[in-house]
């Protein structure tokens, strides 16, 4: 009989690692996990924890550590590794130490032969998903970021609780940089397929208090909110990497907004962040190109010429803007 097991590794077992594994393992959305860390203890600890997991769930998921080594067969490598930002810093100001956790493990994970799909999680997102597609040599379609997808999620939850409806039947994206450069693309956000700004307009009476832009600065800050509170975000990017790893594994040909490798897109190349796009078992099919307004277009740009300055900060060389 021919073996199709689905092999998901994940590098870094902090706590959004751990949580990604407790989420695909609660889930059984793979037959077997990797957990590698520089911490092996850490690394094996978590492995003992959630291996207990397993006769109070649906399937027999074997979750074990490994080394670089032998990742040569797995069909997903899931990044979390990095420090999460300090109180007062922002998602970009651990690239540095970011950047060189990267080049240390990219060449050891292509040494063993993988030829799967990259998830980076790991923060400023976009960057180090830019530079593990540098680093690595593959294909834009086997790397992608966890980019928007958190956040998008953080503006269908405001609206949910506005709107009273389930934030699974809002379709809506926030795009550009997972960080403060980020906006809303409003004039494709549906709810039930009818367009939000056209309910808030009917609705007037009772909608016509909500502050689209003020929402936005809600999604931007939250994380932050939860940082101050607890240390760290956990939970609702451990649910987006497991949610997009099904996604991949199933070949859904979901869209999801993910940090891409930008190839003429939105007038830009040479750069990720997040757009929505249509996730299969090869990784990014197609990037979903919205027609945004020209103040959209305008905020995609400015997210954009952010991230470049960072990004020429790790060394890569900064390129002239090109606007649709
Ligand atoms: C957050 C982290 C994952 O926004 O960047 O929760």
């Amino acid at each position: 009989m021919q073996q199709n097991i689905r092999k998901v590794a994940i590098i870094g077992t902090g706590l959004v690692g751990s949580s990604a594994a407790y989420s695909i393992l609660n889930q059984g959305i793979c037959d077997e996990l990797l957990m590698i860390d520089i911490n092996t203890e850490r690394a094996v600890g978590e492995c003992l924890d959630l291996s207990h997991c397993i006769d109070f769930t649906n399937s027999r998921t074997k979750v074990h550590t490994a080394t670089y080594q032998e990742l040569g067969d797995v069909d997903i490598v899931v990044i979390t590794a990095g420090p999460p930002p300090k109180p007062g810093q922002t998602r970009l100001d651990t690239i540095g130490i970011g950047a060189k956790i990267m080049a240390d493990i990219i060449p050891q994970i292509m040494a063993s032969g993988f030829n799967g799909i990259f998830l980076i999680a790991s923060n400023p997102v976009d960057i180090m998903t830019y530079h593990v597609w540098k680093l690595s040599g593959l294909p834009r379609n086997q790397v992608i970021g966890t980019g928007t997808s958190l956040d998008s999620s953080r503006l269908k939850t405001y609206l949910s609780e506005i709107l009273d409806v389930d934030p699974r039947s809002i379709y809506g994206y926030t795009m550009g940089e997972h960080g403060d450069s980020q906006f809303a693309a409003w004039s494709h956000v549906t709810v039930g397929g009818k367009p939000l700004l056209q309910i808030i307009e009917e609705q007037k009476d009772k909608l016509g208090h909500i502050d689209l832009d003020q929402m936005v600065e809600d999604v931007k800050k939250v994380g932050f909110e939860i940082l101050k509170r607890k240390g760290t975000t956990y939970y609702g990017i451990g649910n987006a990497i497991a949610f997009i790893t099904k996604s991949i594994l199933n070949d859904d040909h979901k869209i999801i907004a993910l940090s891409c490798v930008l190839d003429g897109e939105y007038g830009e190349t040479d750069l990720c962040t997040g757009v929505p796009a249509i996730i299969t078992r090869q990784g990014l099919k197609e990037v979903v190109e919205l027609h945004l307004t020209e103040a959209e277009q305008e905020k995609f740009a400015h997210s954009t010429n952010v991230l470049r300055d960072y990004m020429a900060s790790i060394g890569y060389e900064k390129k002239a803007l090109e606007l649709v």
